[in-house]
């Protein structure tokens, strides 16, 4: 089969879309022939050694957390699907399985391939809904399922003023709609006129710019999005005395990065679907609350340049991969 590729520790360019052996599922996994699958940050950081000293992938390695497809074959002892599926979900390359879940883990051959295996009891993959898309289910598999976490964890009310930095990315352009829907007054960071323009379509009341200098003060809770630690000070500055900082980026900021003590800060990352899994995204696609912008499709064949693309230039939105159909015997769950 093929799929995307690193041989080595390197950047995007250095990909390739290559042959390698189709995986098959042991005992409670499933093999999925993938109809969409996603770039994310995590990718581009895995292959440039960029996730720590616990994590050492193996080559070839490849790359695809999120994905859309349909159940091929099933191992012993798999009951939660069966050959036909249609499924989609989120799970971590194999090598990448220190920052899966202790239990229950979400783990992968890799998604960006034609055929990849996944562990079939996690709560991490859901069946898809017949009314939403493979590719809003792929792309909403990490965006919806983090989103989702983050408006639960900081519970905005409709007086509030919310700022969101990072509003232009996957998780971001699913999170604001979520917001307006609170009636908060929402501030949303964009790069671009073409940002700014969707992002009041998807529900800011308005938009500021990238440079810290912009960014407003006595917000009740900002949403850091993107922001390493030590670039937290001034997202934290922006928050009125007991405001909220609520944070997706590991690791979390110190103290001393935060410089303010009257301010809480919550760090949200659900590995084990414990403020809703994919069955609760299923679900709020279906219903039409959870939405993902497409930032740029392209085909397996191009999946370098989408990559490339994706770790080079500005997004608005998720970069979807779509992978051609290819026929495998399907196999009854044994
Ligand atoms: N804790 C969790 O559970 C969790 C879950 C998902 C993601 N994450 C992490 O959260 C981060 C965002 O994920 P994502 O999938 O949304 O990433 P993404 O799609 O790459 O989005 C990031 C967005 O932020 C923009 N941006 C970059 N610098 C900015 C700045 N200084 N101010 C405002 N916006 C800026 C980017 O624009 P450019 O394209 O121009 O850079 C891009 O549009 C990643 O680091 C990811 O690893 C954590």
């Amino acid at each position: 089969m093929k799929a995307l590729v690193a041989t080595g520790y390197g950047q995007p360019e250095s990909l390739c879309v290559t042959e390698v052996e189709t995986p098959a599922p042991g005992a409670g996994q499933i093999l999925v022939r993938i109809s969409v699958a996603t770039i994310n940050p995590t990718d581009i950081r895995a292959i440039a050694g960029d996730l720590g000293n616990e994590i050492s992938l193996q080559f070839p390695y490849t790359l695809g957390n999120d994905f859309a497809g349909t159940v091929v074959a099933a191992g012993k002892g798999v009951v939660a699907f069966t050959v036909g599926d249609e499924v989609f979900g989120q799970a971590l390359p194999r090598s990448l399985g220190a920052f899966a879940a202790q239990t229950r883990p979400s783990l992968s051959t890799g998604a960006l391939a034609e055929f990849a295996v996944f562990e079939a009891d996690t709560p991490l993959i859901a069946r898809r809904p017949p009314t939403v898309s493979p590719e809003q289910a792929a792309a909403l598999a990490t965006g919806g399922l983090t989103a989702r976490a983050v408006l639960l964890t900081a519970a905005v009310i409709d007086s509030e003023t919310v700022l969101v930095i990072g509003a232009t990315g996957s998780v971001g352009t699913v999170l604001i709609p979520l917001l307006a829907r609170t009636g908060a007054i929402v501030i949303a960071t964009a790069k671009t006129p073409e940002d700014a323009k969707l992002l009041l379509h998807l529900g800011a009341t308005r938009t500021i710019g990238f440079d810290p200098t912009n960014y407003p003060t006595g917000v009740d809770a900002v949403f850091n999005l993107v922001a390493p630690a030590d670039r937290v000070g001034p997202i934290a500055a922006t928050l009125r005395q007991g405001g909220r900082l609520i944070s997706i980026m590991y690791p979390p900021a110190s103290p001393e990065q935060l410089r303010r003590h009257d301010i809480t800060q919550q760090f949200v990352m659900d590995l084990a679907g414990e403020l809703g899994g994919m069955s609760e995204v299923a679900q709020s696609a279906a219903q039409g609350t959870l939405r993902a912008t497409i930032a740029g499709r392209y085909s397996l064949a191009d999946g370098v340049q989408a990559a490339v693309a994706f770790a080079r230039d500005h997004t608005l939105g998720k970069i979807v991969v779509a992978i051609p159909g290819t026929s495998i015997t399907s196999e009854s769950n044994q």
